[in-house]
C-alpha cells in the first residue's frame, strides 16, 4: 500500500521517553489473568527518529556494535523493530536511535521501555494507550506471551492496577515521609513509594521464565492455580493498602507474594539473599520483581535512612542497587520536554505513514 502523509508524525530532533517499571505484586500470575500492581520508574529508555533518504529503516541501539536493518529476518531485535514500524504504519525509511538506562534481563522492563520509546518517537502525537499497543509487537518477539503490563506501565507511568485483557486503573500513591529537599520542614512528599532496587548480578530471560511456569502449570495445575488465587488476594489487598497509605501492610503483602513466587520456583539464592538483607536492616517488605530467576529485587522502605541502610547492606554483599524514583504523575518533566521538542521538530521531517 502506498503510504500517505498526515496520519501521524515522527520527529527529527526530539527524544521520546519511556518509563522503566517495578512490579510490586502479581508478576507471572498476571499472564493468566490475575491482576498485578506496577509502578513506573524514572529510569527508562529514550528514542529519536531521523528520516532517511533511502531504506530500509535502521535501528541504532546504544551499546550494540552494529545497526539493525528492519529487513533483517535473522535477529530478534530487528524483527521487533519491524513490528513497531508496522504497528505504527511507518513506511518511509528512517534512522531510529535508542538507548536504555535499565539493566537488560533485569526485570525492570528494559525491553518494553525500548519498544515504547521507539513507538513514541515514531509517532509523538499518539496517546500512551496507543503507544503501548504498538509496542506489544516488539514485546511478543522477545517474550512470546506478554501480559501487556510492562508496555502499559512503561507508556503510562504512575502506579497501575493492571488486568490482562481489561486494561488498567490508576492507583494513587501515598504521601510518604519528609519531602525530598525540604530539610527539617517535616512536610510530607505527595504521591510516591520509596523503593530500593537491587540487582542479583545475573540476568534472566522473561520468555524462558514464563515458559517454565507454563510447564509447571501443565504438570501441577491445581497447586499453581492455588498460588495464583492467593496472589490475587494479595494484589487486591495491596491495592487497598496503597490507597490507605498503609505501607507496612503493603510490605507484608510483598513478603507473602515472594513466598508464593519462591514456591513456583521463580526465586534464586541471590534473590533470597538480597530480600533477606533488606528485611534485616529495616525494609518493610522485599521480593523479586519481574520474571525472577535472576534480575532484580524490590524492597519497600519507610524513609530514606532505611533506604540508605538497604543499599549499603547490598553493596557490602557485592550487589548493586539504587533508590527508584516513582513519579506519581503520568508524565515526567523530561517526557513533557521530549514531547514538546518532538512536536516542534515535526514539521519539516514528517514521515509518511499508512492511514
Ligand atoms: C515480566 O516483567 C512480567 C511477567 O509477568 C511477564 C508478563 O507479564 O508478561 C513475568
Amino acid at each position: 500500500m502506498i503510504a500517505q502523509a498526515g496520519a501521524g508524525r515522527a520527529t527529527a530532533g526530539g527524544w521520546a521517553h519511556a518509563f522503566g517499571k517495578v512490579i510490586l505484586l502479581g508478576e507471572h500470575a498476571v499472564v493468566y489473568g490475575v491482576p498485578a500492581i506496577a509502578v513506573g520508574i524514572s529510569r527508562g529508555a529514550m528514542a529519536r527518529v531521523t528520516p532517511s533518504k533511502e531504506g530500509p529503516s535502521v535501528l541504532r541501539l546504544e551499546g550494540l556494535p552494529i545497526d539493525l536493518r528492519a529487513d533483517d529476518d535473522e535477529r530478534d531485535l530487528a524483527r521487533s523493530f519491524r513490528a513497531v514500524l508496522e504497528a505504527s504504519s511507518v513506511r518511509a525509511p528512517c534512522l531510529v536511535e535508542a538507548r536504555a538506562d535499565l539493566p537488560p534481563g533485569g526485570g525492570l522492563g528494559c525491553s518494553a521501555a525500548l519498544g515504547v520509546a521507539i513507538a513514541r518517537a515514531l509517532d509523538p502525537k499518539a496517546d500512551a494507550q496507543l503507544v503501548a499497543e504498538r509496542a506489544m509487537g516488539w514485546e511478543r518477539v522477545f517474550h512470546g506471551n506478554p501480559s501487556g503490563i510492562d508496555t502499559a506501565v512503561s507508556a503510562q507511568g504512575g502506579c497501575l492496577f493492571f488486568e490482562r485483557g481489561r486494561g488498567f486503573e490508576r492507583v494513587l500513591l501515598p504521601a510518604i515521609g519528609p519531602a525530598v529537599g525540604a530539610e527539617g520542614s517535616g512536610a510530607a512528599s505527595a504521591g510516591k513509594l520509596l523503593l530500593c532496587v537491587g540487582h542479583t548480578g545475573t540476568v534472566s530471560s522473561t520468555k524462558s521464565m514464563v515458559e517454565g511456569l507454563a510447564r509447571l502449570r501443565e504438570r501441577r495445575g491445581p497447586i499453581v492455580e492455588k498460588s495464583f488465587d492467593a496472589i490475587r488476594a494479595l494484589v487486591r489487598n495491596a491495592r487497598l493498602a496503597i490507597e490507605a497509605g498503609d505501607v507496612k501492610a503493603l510490605g507484608q503483602l510483598m513478603d507473602l507474594n515472594q513466598m508464593l513466587l519462591s514456591g513456583l520456583f521463580l526465586s534464586t539464592q541471590e534473590i533470597e539473599r538480597l530480600c533477606g538483607r533488606a528485611r534485616e536492616v529495616g525494609a518493610l517488605g522485599a521480593k523479586l520483581t519481574g520474571a525472577g530467576g535472576g534480575g532484580c529485587v524490590v524492597a519497600l522502605v519507610e524513609d530514606e535512612n532505611v533506604a540508605e541502610r538497604v543499599l549499603r547492606s547490598w553493596k557490602d554483599d557485592g550487589f548493586d542497587g539504587f533508590l527508584a524514583e516513582t513519579p506519581g504523575q503520568p508524565a515526567t518533566r523530561d517526557e513533557t520536554l521530549a514531547r514538546a521538542s518532538a512536536r516542534e521538530s515535526t514539521e519539516p521531517s514528517e514521515l509518511e505513514r499508512s492511514p
